[in-house]
């Protein structure tokens, strides 16, 4: 199949990451490499563009779409690219991996793609029959049907409730106990009719396709989706150059407050009580907040490209001294 994924916030993304043709950019979120291809070629010989993904299909279509790119530009003018299998929370030890102490640009466009979702084997999707997969990284061994089957009624119902913010998650996590003590569930069809036998008839209609929100919970906590954002964003951050930016596109809104705080903290870590005339916590802002509003995708390109409705991008820029590592 086809790698099939329309970047989103496209435009907004390269102004936000005010490229340098020399500089050092790292994608942490390569797919298809959809905005890695357009950062490449704003880049000279001297620059170089390091995209990280945990999807080996990813890489895949990454490096045939880089390697395109990079051939239909002028000889001479060719930049490097480089492909590492990783999670992007991983990104500092990746960069110091290849010998890299700091980029100039970091660019995180979150969630699943369009290819993955298209793919019905990979479990992602509520509209297709498949096996209850889900898994980013297919090295990893629990599936979604792992997670489905061992987890307690009580964690599910946080799953759905916390990453899904599904009203219903007790109902759902406790049929799904009782469906899975007859046989484990398998199947993502399985998965759609006990949560569509769930939600009460006048609700199964409202707020999008009733099995929207838990494949979306699921998903997350099968990969660590909130978790692995929180804790990486002040590493990442830290491993921006001087003036560097980073730019994060979320499409819901837990993880947009995730990432609005993290900006937040970043740029005034102080604790110090309000009244206190001085700071003497000794925490130093790192950089500022580029987006004091998320930027948000045009009507033109909302039409376009419906997925692109619920993204947001903020951006933020380390110091020019660099401050804190
Ligand atoms: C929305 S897609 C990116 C699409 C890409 N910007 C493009 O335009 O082609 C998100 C990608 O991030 C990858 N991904 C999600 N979580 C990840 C993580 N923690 N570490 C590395 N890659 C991750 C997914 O496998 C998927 O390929």
């Amino acid at each position: 199949m086809e790698f099939s994924h329309v970047p989103v916030l496209l435009d907004e993304c390269l102004e936000a990451l005010a490229i340098r043709p020399d500089g050092i950019y790292a994608d942490g979120t390569v797919g298809g490499a959809g905005h890695s291809s357009h950062i490449l070629q704003k880049l000279s010989p001297k620059g170089l563009l390091i995209g990280i993904d945990r999807d080996s299909d990813a890489l895949e279509a990454a490096n045939a779409r880089l390697s395109g790119t990079r051939e239909a530009m002028p000889e001479g003018e060719r930049p490097e690219f480089r492909l590492v299998k990783s999670n992007y929370g991983d990104l500092p030890a990746v960069l110091s991996e290849l010998g890299i102490a700091r980029a100039d640009g970091i660019l995180l466009d979150l969630g699943v793609s369009s290819y993955q979702l298209d793919s019905a084997e990979r479990g992602f999707s509520y509209m297709k029959d498949a096996p209850l997969d889900m898994r980013m990284d297919r090295d990893e061994s629990r599936t979604a049907a792992d997670l489905l089957n061992e987890s307690s009624e009580a964690e599910l119902a946080r799953i759905l409730r916390d990453y899904g913010e599904e009203r219903f998650a007790g109902l759902i996590a406790k049929r799904i106990v009782l469906a899975r003590q007859r046989e484990p569930l398998k199947t993502t069809g399985e998965l759609v009719r006990i949560i569509e036998q769930s939600i009460p008839a006048k609700y199964r209609n409202t707020g999008g396709h009733p099995a929207k929100r838990t494949f979306q919970a699921v998903r997350i906590a099968l990969n660590h989706e909130l978790t692995t954002l929180e804790e990486c964003l002040p590493g990442i951050i830290g491993a921006l150059a001087p003036g560097g930016r980073l730019a994060v596109i979320t499409f819901h809104s837990l993880e947009d407050r995730i990432v609005k705080n993290a900006f937040r903290t970043a740029e005034d870590p102080c604790i110090c009580p309000k009244d206190f005339p001085v700071c003497v916590c000794g925490r130093v802002s790192r950089g500022k907040v580029v987006t004091r509003k998320p930027i948000l995708p045009s009507e033109e390109e909302m039409k376009q490209n419906p997925r692109s409705a619920s993204a947001k991008l903020r951006v933020f820029e380390r110091n020019g001294a660099g401050g804190e590592a």
